[in-house]
């Protein structure tokens, strides 16, 4: 018998190694750890917290050039936004994870999987799904499902009677979730909707209040939809998320406060930042904008609102996600050309934007005369444009007059 868990080095996981031994008459637990680009802090000694903890092996897998590239960027090229404002940063990064979890799982000839999600949120549907659709023979295994513990005071002195060494405090104010794509912040006294998240929930961006006077611009290049430089700058898919973090984050953009819906059927109030996700989707939108025809956009957007459902429902492995990142893909084809930003004070504003793509012609739409657009022209367009209207006016007309 063998387990694997997706270990966090946090309190929770760490109790879950002494739990699933002697739930799972002595199992073997291996430790498996996601690097998305969460942080060196959350990293740091893992392998050895792991260890201490009871587990035999911790394998710490590096996911930070695959999450970017393979998941993040087809994404924003779908345009996906779920609910009109969460940028789903967490939702993204599951299906990475639990393939990479997957993957050692297999490797160390485990029949298990175990994970440290609650029974009330997303995140256990995603990962389980994810499960199901790469390895259905894994068992998986949901201690918080299972256990009576409710606490972190019962977390710390379960692991106190077995003499397993924890740094975890017994306050922990949020549940938060940070990688390369953004940080959320859950819990705490946001959880009631009228309480104004404190200043102290913020951790990736500053207060656009405490922001600079000074603004900043920041060119973003792209090239069949994929971000190539940034400021003339050839930057690996990890790297460049990184520089627009960076920049962004200085300038206080990002932040989102919201009341979402959660998969499982409640509501739930998550604060998130996306630095570096916010500029790169605006940059990608207004690129959009020149080079999509009017019918091509409004189908672009109704992809990326059927993708959003997709990523947050945790239905990557799925037919229909396969089917909607080939649309996105396929309207990235047209996708290159230049877009600068200006950040200030927390807002990110397109201000410069062009492309050899352009369906936006300064001769056409300027006022003045042009060839390819006659005015006459119009009058038949409006006329046949408008003929249902006209003709149920008319019929009402008669109606009226007997
Ligand atoms: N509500 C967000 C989502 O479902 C964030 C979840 C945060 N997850 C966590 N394990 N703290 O995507
Ligand atoms: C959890 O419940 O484990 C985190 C929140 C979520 O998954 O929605």
């Amino acid at each position: 018998k063998k387990v694997v868990l997706a270990y966090s080095g946090g309190l929770d996981t760490s109790a879950i190694i002494p739990w699933l031994k002697e739930t799972y008459n002595g199992c073997e637990v291996v430790a498996f750890c996601a690097d998305v680009g969460q942080g060196e802090e959350e990293l740091e000694g893992i392998q050895e917290k792991a260890i201490a903890s009871g587990a035999s092996e911790c394998h710490v897998v590096d996911l930070k050039e695959e999450f970017v590239k393979d998941y993040i960027y087809p994404i924003v090229k779908t345009g996906a936004v779920y609910e009109g404002e969460y940028l789903l940063g967490t939702s993204m990064a599951r299906p990475v994870i639990a393939k990479a979890h997957v993957e050692v799982a297999l490797k160390v000839g485990a029949d298990a999987v175990c994970h440290g999600c609650t029974g009330k949120g997303n995140d256990q549907v995603r990962f389980e799904s994810c499960f199901a659709a790469l390895a259905p023979h894994l068992k998986v295994i949901a201690p918080w499902r299972e256990w009576s513990m409710r606490s972190r005071e019962d977390l710390l002195n379960y692991l106190a009677e077995r003499n397993i060494p924890c740094s975890a405090s017994l306050t922990k104010i949020y549940s938060r979730d940070a990688n390369a794509w953004h940080i959320s912040h859950e819990g705490g006294e946001i959880e009631d909707p009228w309480n104004e998240p404190s200043k102290g929930i913020w951790t990736m961006t500053v207060d656009p209040m405490d922001a600079p006077d000074e603004s900043e611009t920041i060119q973003l290049s792209f090239d069949k939809g994929e971000l190539v430089a940034v400021d003339g700058k050839e930057l690996s898919p990890y790297n460049a998320l990184m520089y627009l973090n960076e920049k962004a984050a200085a300038h206080g953009v990002g932040r989102i406060d919201i009341v979402e819906n959660r998969l499982v059927g409640m509501k739930s109030r998550g604060c998130y930042e996306t630095p570096g996700g916010t500029v790169l989707m605006k940059a990608y939108k207004a690129l959009e904008c020149m080079i999509l025809d009017k019918n091509a956009l409004k189908f672009r957007e109704q992809v990326g609102l059927e993708f959003s459902h997709v990523i947050y429902d945790g239905r990557w492995f799925t037919q229909l996600s396969k089917s909607l990142l080939a649309a996105g893909a396929s309207f990235a084809e047209d996708i290159t050309g230049d877009i600068v930003i200006r950040l200030y004070k927390g807002h990110a504003t397109v201000i410069q934007r062009r492309t050899p793509n352009s369906l936006y012609n300064e001769e056409f739409s300027t006022f003045g005369e042009d060839e390819v657009y006659n005015q006459k022209d119009a009058e038949g367009f409006i006329r046949l444009f408008s003929l249902s209207s006209r003709i149920k006016a008319l019929n009402e007309l008669e109606k009226k007059a007997g």
